[in-house]
Formats: C-alpha cells, structure tokens, sequence
C-alpha cells in the first residue's frame, strides 16, 4: 500500500485457545505501543479475540501475523489471521449479524468489521480464510 511502512511482523500459531490467549496479549501490546486509546485498545482484542478462535474453530487453526503500521503520520496495527480451511462460500452471509454454522452468536465477523477501521475479508469455498484487519491511532 502507497505511504504505509510496516516493520517486525509478528506471527502467532492458532492451534487451539493457547494461541488465541497469545494472540490477545500480543495485540493489546501493539495497541499500546501505536498509541491507540484504552477504548480502541479493547476493541481490537475483541475483534482480534473472534477472528483468531473462527480461524481455531472453521478453519482448522492457522496463524495470527501482526505489526505496527503508518499512514499519513499516524500509528496503528494491521492484523491477519489466515487458515487453509474450507473457506466461507458467502461472505455476505457470513457478515451478517447472528449468521452462524456453529451455533455460534453469529457476531463475530460483523461485530469484527464494525470495530475495526478497515477489514478486509478474502476467502471462498475450499481456499482457506484470510482477514486483515486495522485499527488506527486517532
Ligand atoms: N475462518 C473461517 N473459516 C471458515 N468459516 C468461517 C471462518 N470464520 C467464520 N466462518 C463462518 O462464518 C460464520 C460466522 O462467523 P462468526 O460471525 O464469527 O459467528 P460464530 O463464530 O458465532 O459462528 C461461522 O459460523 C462460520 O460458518
Ligand atoms: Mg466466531
């Protein structure tokens, strides 16, 4: 992307709840460190909390990469959780509030989106699941 720079990629194996619990401490870290409020903190271990045990429970575990990121002077963190599962093959369906496969409450994917700054959701039937996300300093 044009002006973001992007340093230390972190990535964190999500194999079961020990790497979703690692993942959260490594994302309020980060969200410390960019400077983001303790409200937006939060927000992005939740959203990060959800998409790491959808990538544990749908996708058969995979992984979590994380890093600091700029753009246009200001600070953030970029996020993507990436599984080689079966993949969603709707994703409207899938970002639609209390859709689940799992009996799940279906918020998790929305809930994600809404309380990131960007989200970007790339998969499809049989080729895995990836989700970027970022949350900006403001
Ligand atoms: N990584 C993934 N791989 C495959 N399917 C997924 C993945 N993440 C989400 N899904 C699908 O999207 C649905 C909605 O996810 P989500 O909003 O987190 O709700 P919930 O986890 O409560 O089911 C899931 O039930 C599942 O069918
Ligand atoms: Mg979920």
């Amino acid at each position: 992307m044009p002006g973001d720079t992007a340093r230390r990629t972190e990535s964190i194996e999500l194999d079961g709840s020990a790497g979703v619990v690692k993942a959260r401490q490594l994302v309020r870290s980060l969200a410390q460190e960019a400077g983001l409020s303790l409200v937006d903190q939060t927000k992005l271990v939740t959203a990060a909390s959800e998409l790491a045990r959808n990538t544990v429970v749908y996708g058969g575990g995979g992984r979590m990469e994380a890093e600091a990121a700029w753009s246009n002077g200001r600070s953030g963190v970029r996020l993507l959780f990436a599984d080689e599962g079966p993949g969603i093959p709707d994703v409207e369906l899938a970002l639609t509030d209390g859709w689940t496969t799992g009996g799940g409450m279906g918020l998790g994917l929305s809930g994600a989106r809404r309380l990131a700054d960007e989200f970007d959701l790339d998969t499809g039937e049989g080729r895995g699941t990836r989700v970027t996300i970022v949350k900006w300093a403001r």
